[in-house]
């Protein structure tokens, strides 16, 4: 099963995914924490997005393609993946399409879901993540059982990211309804589109998703 989530900043795909691949055994391809960990290493993709990143805008296709080559490769082999910010561009829909062919695979869903954006700014200013393992909390809506120990690993070092500020959401946001919305009609025409009310709570929302992919 190959789907994507598609979807503004903060609609959820990352939420959505870590429960995804925990459940389905699916490889998570997320071009976002792939670009945040070259950022932190400082690699030369990861010089050359950093700016960009900070400033909210989409980094090039061809940084993304620089980026992510092996690992699509690997991933049109895979049993199943889900793609969580990729692609977002037509032309990331069309490599997408042609490694995938290439494997002789193709894409099952393309899962949208749709969000209010002034409730976005709430969720992404509140969002933080676990240091060591990457689970993702928010400060009013989904925060650890135990205060100041990650659920999963156990860790007590959490952290924000850089682009988590109201101006730059704005940004993404803009960014967003320019350049990835208009890929989701090419996805239409080939009737594997399906909306979800990204606006439910998170458990509602992993429902919903999850009936969807129970439907193949
Ligand atoms: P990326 O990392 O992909 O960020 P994004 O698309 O802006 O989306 P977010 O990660 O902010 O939101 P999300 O939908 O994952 O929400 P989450 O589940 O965390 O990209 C970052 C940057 O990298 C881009 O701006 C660009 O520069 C670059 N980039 C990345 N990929 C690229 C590409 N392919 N091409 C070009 N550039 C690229 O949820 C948000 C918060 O809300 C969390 O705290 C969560 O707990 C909470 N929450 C989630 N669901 C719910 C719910 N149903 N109810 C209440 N709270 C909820
Ligand atoms: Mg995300």
């Amino acid at each position: 099963m190959r789907l994507i989530l598609l979807g503004p900043p903060g609609a959820g795909k990352g939420t959505q995914a870590q429960r995804l691949v925990a459940q389905h055994g699916l490889l998570p391809l997320s071009t976002g924490d792939m670009l945040r960990a070259a950022v932190a290493a400082q690699t030369p993709v990861g010089l050359r997005a950093k700016a960009i990143m900070d400033a909210g805008e989409l980094v090039s296709d061809e940084i993304v393609s620089a980026l992510i080559d092996d690992e699509l490769a690997a991933m049109g082999e895979a049993v199943g993946a889900i793609f969580d910010g990729y692609p977002r561009t037509a032309a990331q829909a069309g490599q997408l399409d042609a490694i995938l062919a290439s494997n002789g695979r193709k894409l099952d869903h393309v899962i949208e879901l749709e969000v209010d954006e002034d409730e976005l700014v709430r969720r992404i200013v509140g969002r933080y993540s676990c240091a060591s393992c990457g689970a993702g909390y928010h400060d009013e809506f989904h925060q650890p059982k135990v205060a100041g120990a990650c659920d999963k690993c156990g860790g007590t070092e959490f952290k924000r990211r850089k682009d988590d500020n109201e101006e730059t959401v704005r940004t993404r946001m803009a960014e967003y309804r320019a350049k990835t919305a208009p890929i989701l009609p090419l996805y239409e025409a080939r009737g594997i589109v399906a909306r979800v009310d990204g606006m439910a709570p998170i458990d509602a929302v992993t429902t919903s998703v999850e009936a969807i992919l129970a439907g193949d």
